[in-house]
């Protein structure tokens, strides 16, 4: 992972005031500022320690972290290994503690300007490390932060470690240079989930029509739920494998479960990304998340409505495009996921309950997919 933007960085080695100084630049190539000194570390104030390749992944630790001011690369015992060292200080802000010691380098950050860079040019010593020769020089990017550097998936975003918690973050999963902003959860059960529907009472009032989205782009959106076409669609280009059901009401009611990511979870992600039409097993198919009081979760073998039949132990409704947000978790009578009802013409929007049965709706109750 490291390596991938690694291979893009070139080490710039300019010379300031006598000083080695080691340039890190973005696009823009001025923004940070390294200046290295041989046989020198800066003592007493290392935050953190850790064996590293080179001392170019202990300069990547510590640009990610912004109490880093400068670090020590030590050799290691091992010949492939090095200690790298993260201080909190730099040498300028604590002289004294500042000491030589052969065979380790310190990195300091100092401060300088665009100016500062561009009158010393003429001083510029052109060092690169071999390993980057003739390769592009960027600071590496946070995938996902922003619509240049799109990220794969949420989870992606979270394996990387470039989250920055729940939040905004565009993707791009068909690499089409059109990438979408969408909602991440990346604190529930390990993070890494995209939002795929979501519905939010505002007021008491539902509103008349659903905002269903045929096409998975839709996700965008602040409401939305997704037909089994979106869904299919989404799952071609994202290859995820958990999904996410999560309502709550002001009542108190909140049904909260996760299928798991096994063959019996598997049949119930293809059934409602629509690459099957047979309806999954509920009992074994799914977990319960810490907050789930559901009455729902508990009778498993209470879901479900096939050919006719009620209490299958299944999944769903056997509704077509409707199927993920339509009475996809219910067990008759008792307690149901449901949002709109076909029985109902017109499309309209007329059951709204989260793990009841024809009860009303209050502000702030929701219905929220993830897919992980
Ligand atoms: C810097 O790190 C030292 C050593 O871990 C610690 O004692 C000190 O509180 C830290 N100072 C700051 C400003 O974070
Ligand atoms: C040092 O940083 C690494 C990540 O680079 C982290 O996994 C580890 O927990 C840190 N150690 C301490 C003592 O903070
Ligand atoms: C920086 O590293 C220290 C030591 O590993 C850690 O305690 C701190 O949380 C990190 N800060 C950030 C912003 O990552
Ligand atoms: C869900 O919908 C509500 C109501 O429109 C909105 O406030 C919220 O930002 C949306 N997204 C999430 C992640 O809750
Ligand atoms: C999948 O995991 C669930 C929960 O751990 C379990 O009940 C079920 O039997 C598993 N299915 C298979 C095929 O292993």
């Amino acid at each position: 992972m490291a390596a991938s933007w690694l291979i893009r960085l070139i080490f710039l080695a300019v010379n300031v005031l006598s000083a080695n100084l080691l340039v890190i630049s973005n696009s823009d190539f001025c923004a940070s500022v390294f200046e290295t000194k041989n046989d020198h570390v800066l003592v007493g104030h290392v935050m953190n320690t850790s064996a590293v390749a080179d001392e170019f992944e202990c300069h990547q630790k510590c640009l990610r972290n912004n109490s880093c001011k400068s670090f020590n690369v030590h050799p290691g015992t091992d010949n492939t290994k090095r200690v790298c060292e993260l201080n909190n200080k730099t040498r300028q802000t604590t002289q004294d503690k500042f000491k030589k010691k052969k065979g380790s380098s310190y990195y300091g950050h100092v401060k300088a300007t665009c100016q500062d860079l561009l009158t010393n040019k003429r001083k510029q010593t052109g060092h690169r490390h071999p390993d980057y020769r003739g390769k592009k020089f960027e600071l590496p990017k946070k995938r996902g932060w922003n619509s240049k550097d799109p990220a794969y998936s949420c989870k992606s975003i979270r394996d990387s470690g470039d989250s920055k918690g729940d939040g905004r973050y565009w993707i791009d999963p068909e690499n089409s240079g059109n990438p979408l902003k969408v909602y991440c959860d990346m604190t529930t059960d390990g993070g890494g989930w995209l939002l795929v529907s979501n519905i939010t009472m505002e007021s008491s009032t539902p509103p008349s029509q659903l905002p269903i989205k045929t096409s998975y782009r839709g996700i965008t959106s602040d409401q939305m739920v997704l037909t089994k076409t979106a869904m299919t669609v989404l799952r071609t280009h994202l290859s995820f494998t958990q999904l996410r059901f999560h309502c709550s009401k002001n009542n108190g009611r909140k049904f909260h479960v996760t299928t798991v990511a096994n063959s019996t979870g598997e049949a119930a992600v293809q059934y409602f990304s629509g690459q099957t039409d047979v309806q999954p097993a509920s009992c074994g198919s799914y977990v319960r998340m810490e907050n789930d009081n559901s009455g729902s979760a508990g009778v498993c073998q209470k879901w479900g409505l096939e050919s006719g039949s009620f209490e299958v132990a299944k999944w769903g409704a056997g509704f077509d495009q409707e199927r993920l947000y339509d009475h996809p978790a219910f067990a008759r009578d008792l307690y149901h996921w449901a949002l709109n009802h076909p029985d109902y013409s017109g499309g309209q929007a007329k059951r709204w309950e989260c793990d009841d049965y024809l009860v009303g709706v209050n502000t702030g109750d929701f219905w929220k997919i993830y897919v992980r």
